[in-house]
């Protein structure tokens, strides 16, 4: 077995607004020893407990000052959109035609293809992310090259080819029938194939014609386990668009409610235009909203009402949603959510923004038995934090005291400098740097 030494912090439930979890939904252990084996975890205990207790001469890396979480999840994100970050001056509509569906057409060169899913899980770890829900291109070697990235670094990602068939470019459009193929396809290719999950993935309704709606429900249909994402009321003029594509509809869900494209398997991204009809609507079938706040705020789509959706008993996730979105780090993502809900008079604590993070998401995915905290027998997927990782933050540590504050701190002040280490499987699949290594000892 492996054995890594520092502080461990999980979550064994929902928070909520609790402001402090320590006796119920967290676990922390200041000093602690996570042992691993074959890639999953077997325990995790105090070190004045363990340490007796490991067979002589096993290896103890020890992260001094380190904070272990549980790898961090992105229930949205886009793995073709790393070079339309930060595009200048748009909002939804004009931003998806000035930038985006350029960019996403380089796809078609299988080559780019490799080399961008290769960057892409590569900076998901220096992040601290080791799963994530992600939307490739049109083009079906999109998928196989993310998926073979993924491989490559034991993660087990859930992604899809994006199903698009109208207002598109010529070189981005596939058919209704050509995607339900290509889709199916890729589903048995890469559906649970080791840890890989596949997810079906119309675009919006705006980009779908009815036929490929209702084909996409259908593959829904037919396999209910696989997951279903899409974008939602994030924008008044693409809402605008979608009443006057769909007049027989009394809503944007309800397109998605026709077409068979709802349920507990379905994240929707954004959904900050709604009403409660909607929430209700969302309850009801477990549907799921992806909240991205970075996104939401830079192509000034409007603020999430998180405490609605979450007092309607909708399931919310967060997400970073690159490349409308402005960081791959989901302690910036915290960060950001955390601001929108206090645009919104709200609150966020910090136990809340970590659980979703970690534990929350991995429910939003139905991993929760696989991923999300430090259970025996999930995958030994975590992060090690590094609480002085930045001028700023190692002032600011000087002047903590509590738990609560720390983790603060990180998510307020930190972003991928504050990941000393990703390890996917067990394996250490980022370090920061040297002066990060930890101790090893026996
Ligand atoms: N709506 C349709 N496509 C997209 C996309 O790529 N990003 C975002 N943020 N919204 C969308
Ligand atoms: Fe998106």
């Amino acid at each position: 077995c492996e054995v890594h030494r520092g502080a461990l912090l999980h979550f064994l439930d929902d928070p909520g607004n609790d402001p402090d979890p320590r006796q119920g939904s967290m676990a922390f252990i200041e000093d602690g020893l996570l042992i691993t084996h074959q890639g999953k975890i077997l325990a995790t205990g105090p070190a004045s407990e363990w340490l007796p207790r490991l067979p002589s001469g096993t290896a103890v890396t020890r992260w001094q000052d380190g904070l272990i979480v549980p790898g961090f999840i992105d229930t949205h994100v886009h793995m073709p959109q790393l070079g339309v970050m930060a595009s200048y001056g748009t909002q939804l509509l004009d931003w998806l035609e000035t930038y985006t569906f350029p960019h996403e057409a380089r796809f078609s060169d299988v080559d780019w293809a490799r080399t961008e899913a290769s960057r892409f899980t590569d900076l998901l770890l220096r992040h601290g992310t080791t799963s994530a829900l992600v939307f490739c291109t049109s083009h079906p070697q999109s998928v196989d090259s993310l998926f073979e990235a993924a491989e490559e670094r034991s993660m087990g990602l859930t992604a899809g080819k994006v199903m698009m068939d109208r207002y598109a470019p010529d070189d981005l459009m596939d058919t209704a029938r050509g995607s339900y193929n290509d889709s199916l396809a890729l589903l048995e290719k890469w559906h649970r194939r080791g840890r890989q999950r596949y997810a079906i993935t119309p675009r919006f309704a705006a980009t779908s014609t009815p036929e490929q709606l209702a084909l996409a429900g259908r593959l829904a249909q037919e396999h209910p386990d696989v997951m279903v994402q899409t974008h939602w009321a994030e924008n008044t003029g693409e809402i605008d668009w979608i009443r006057e594509l769909f007049p027989e509809r009394s809503s944007y869900l309800d397109v998605y409610d026709h077409y068979g494209l709802l349920g507990d398997h379905t994240v929707l991204a954004h959904g900050i235009h709604i009403n409660h009809g909607d929430r209700k609507r969302l309850a009801e079938t477990g549907s799921r909203i992806a909240f991205c706040p970075t996104s939401n705020t830079f192509l000034g789509s409007g603020l999430f009402d998180f405490r609605n959706a979450r007092e309607a008993g909708v399931t919310v996730g967060l997400a970073s949603d690159v490349g409308g979105g402005t960081s791959l780090s989901m302690l910036t993502t915290m960060a950001e959510a955390y601001k929108v809900c206090r645009l919104r008079g709200q609150t966020m604590t910090p136990w809340q923004a970590f659980y979703l993070a970690t534990l929350g998401n991995a429910r939003v995915l139905h991993q929760d038995d696989q991923i999300g905290n430090f259970k025996p027998g999930k995958h030994a997927d975590f992060v090690v934090l590094d609480q002085n990782a930045s001028p700023l933050l190692e002032m600011k540590s000087a002047y903590t005291t509590t738990l609560m504050e720390a983790l603060f701190n990180l998510m307020i002040l930190g972003d991928d400098r504050a990941v000393a280490a990703t390890i996917v499987a067990g394996n250490i699949r980022y370090q920061r740097s040297a002066s990060s290594a930890p101790d090893t000892s026996s």
